[in-house]
């Protein structure tokens, strides 16, 4: 398989990571979880007391710390310095104030940074919500996946309880509209489908079907590269 860079974005629980995890295993690429930077910076700031709104902090906590990804046979994962925060990035704590610290524009310029540079010799498959926009504009492949909040919301919800985390589906469903109109109206690289970007509702989709139309784009890109 030829090295491209793929990038998909998409709003909360669309299935980018789930999606992007298959791709990269399949064509041998490097899976990069955007989401999962933003949400060890929120970490950082809440084991640190520095407070949501202070840009400075935040990144002075990027700048003193190494957010790094790990391939494991447990599957990829998270860690800040040593540690591995994998788990704890998860935390409805973090979930529900990482869409204020990525909202600075220096928080955002530290990361995309360090985005483009684990791109810089393609073959990566990167998820997120700005990739096609800001962080990859020349990616081969751009999609943006998009699906029903209450579609969303359902399969964050089953994956909660198959993992025996108490869920209210309504509380969910709130959680995950609200962070989407954080991200998608904040000023600097908002949540926006890029114009060249391939978008596809996986609402009523398979994991599987939604991997098959994406390979379809991809060699279809790929082939076209070629002749
Ligand atoms: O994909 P996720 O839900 O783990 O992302 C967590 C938050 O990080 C999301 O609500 C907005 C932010 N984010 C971002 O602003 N830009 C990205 N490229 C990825 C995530």
């Amino acid at each position: 398989m030829k090295k491209i860079n793929i990038a998909i974005d998409g709003p909360a629980s669309s299935g980018k990571s789930t999606v992007a995890k298959i791709l990269a295993n399949d064509y041998g690429f490097i899976y990069t979880d955007t989401g999962a930077m933003y949400r060890s910076v929120t970490l950082m700031a809440i084991c640190s007391d520095v407070a949501f709104d202070d840009e400075q902090g935040l990144v002075s906590l990027i700048n003193n710390h190494k957010i790094s990804f790990r391939q494991t046979n447990q599957g990829q994962l998270v860690y800040i310095d040593h540690v591995n925060v994998t788990e704890k990035i998860r935390q409805p704590e973090v979930t529900n104030n990482v869409s204020e610290v990525a909202a600075h524009e220096q928080v955002r310029r530290k990361l995309v940074e360090k985005q483009q540079e684990i791109a810089s010799n393609s073959g990566v498959v990167m998820d997120g919500r700005d990739i096609g926009t800001a962080v990859l504009p020349n990616a081969e492949v751009k999609i943006f996946l998009v699906a029903s909040v209450e579609e969303r919301a359902e399969r964050r919800f089953k994956e909660n309880q198959s993992k025996g985390i108490p869920t209210d589906f309504q509380t969910l469903k709130k959680e995950i509209e609200h962070r989407d109109q954080l991200d998608s109206t904040r000023k600097i690289s908002p949540l926006k489908q890029a114009n060249d970007a391939i978008r596809l509702d996986t609402t009523g989709m398979s994991i599987q079907q939604v991997v098959m139309n994406i390979k379809k784009i991809v060699d279809e890109k790929v082939a076209k590269s070629i002749n």
